[in-house]
């Protein structure tokens, strides 16, 4: 929520009441606007903790509700928009799998809804150091546990690597899981989780483990849950980064179609323990072998959608390019127009649900 003010409900509440009866446009129009120049001048900034009365909402989206209704050329019009707007004060409309207040829905400014991310900055806040080099942004996660998940509920990220996923849930107030292969990885990415603040209501928690081997209930249950109500798989990009020596790492798969073959089997491992009707989310990019584009993302969205689960999205993202290639960046233009190719600058997130 963005410019949030801190008003009183019940003070708003009777200004909003006392506008319903009001039956001309003229005066209406004269009321909302006095009601509005007053709510624009309210401060932004709040010091004192909220009292009981009080409560928090955007000033863009109570002045634009407001606007509206001023702007309305009949009163049965105005009334329309009065009573919705006093019904987002009253009532709460959520979805099942989110804690999104549809009631309010404009508010939610950093809520994405397209298919294409231009996330230009990584989030360094909140513990998230950059320090495993083939992370994601935290961004991806927070994104999909802000539409996917409620505050309580179980995610489950079977190639946790330096626990982004993991951050992002003590964050928002979700309980998490990660597997990670590599011992080492996941006690970093452990004293990681160690270094911010917990939150009292989440259980954030890193195993080692092959996660195509692994019956993921077995880890959840002994933290007290029998199923995971968000799936984020973050696989090697196969070969591009070699995370390790290990046979079982999925990124020394020896083709292609071993690479598939065993994101195959975590992906039915996953689907065990995911609840019916949740979502899976995939990110992945595609790779590059022998002057050939290796269309990997595509491919492996094929992987998944051979089990039982629909496509609800592709979702497109910039790609943040390691500091290395953007030093080389005039080598790879000239690369790419004496090849004939284009230069990576985007990879995928998958979005798909549990039949
Ligand atoms: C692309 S990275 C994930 C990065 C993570 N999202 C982050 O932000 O740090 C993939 C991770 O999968 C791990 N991995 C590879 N094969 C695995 C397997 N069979 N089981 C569990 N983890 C595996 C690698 O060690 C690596 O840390």
């Amino acid at each position: 929520m963005n410019h949030t003010i801190v008003l009183v409900k019940p003070a708003l509440l009777k200004s909003l009441q006392n506008l319903q009866s009001v039956s001309t446009v003229v005066v209406l129009r004269r009321k909302v606007r006095f009601l509005r120049n007053r709510i624009l001048r309210t401060s932004v900034s709040r010091k004192s903790p909220i009292r009981k009365n009080q409560f928090l909402i955007s000033k863009q989206f109570l002045s634009g509700e407001l606007e509206q209704i001023q702007q309305s050329r009949t009163i049965e019009r105005a009334g329309y928009y009065l009573s919705r707007l006093q019904k987002s004060l009253t009532s709460v409309k959520t979805a099942a799998i989110n804690d999104l207040n549809l009631r309010r829905w404009k508010e939610y400014d950093e809520v994405l809804t397209d298919s294409l991310w231009i996330l230009k900055k990584r989030d360094s806040s909140g513990g998230h150091s950059a320090w495993y080099w083939g992370n994601f942004i935290p961004q991806i996660p927070r994104q999909l546990m802000l539409r996917y998940t409620k505050k309580g509920e179980w995610i489950l990220d079977p190639f946790a690597g330096s626990g982004t996923t993991l951050l992002e849930c003590i964050r928002l107030g979700r309980n998490g899981l990660g597997i990670e292969l590599s011992p080492s990885v996941a006690k970093r990415a452990q004293s990681a989780l160690h270094s911010i603040p917990p939150h009292a209501n989440s259980t954030v928690e890193i195993d080692v483990g092959d996660s195509t081997k692994m019956d993921f209930s077995k880890p959840l249950k002994r933290r007290g849950t029998d199923s995971a109500q968000l799936v984020i798989l973050h696989p090697p990009y196969h070969d591009i980064i070699r995370f390790s020596k290990r046979r079982t790492d999925l990124s020394n798969a020896g083709s292609t179609r071993h690479f598939l073959e065993l994101l195959g089997k975590v992906v039915d491992n996953s689907l065990k323990v995911l609840d019916r009707g949740r979502f899976l989310a995939l990110v992945i990019g595609d790779k590059y072998n022998k002057r050939e584009w290796i269309p990997l993302g595509f491919l492996a969205m094929n992987e998944v959608m051979k089990r039982d689960c629909i496509l609800k999205s592709i979702v497109v993202k910039n790609f943040d390019q390691t500091t290395g290639k953007r030093k080389q960046g005039a080598l790879w233009r000239y690369r790419a127009l004496a090849g004939g190719f284009y230069v990576f600058k985007h990879e995928y997130i998958f979005i798909f649900q549990k039949k």
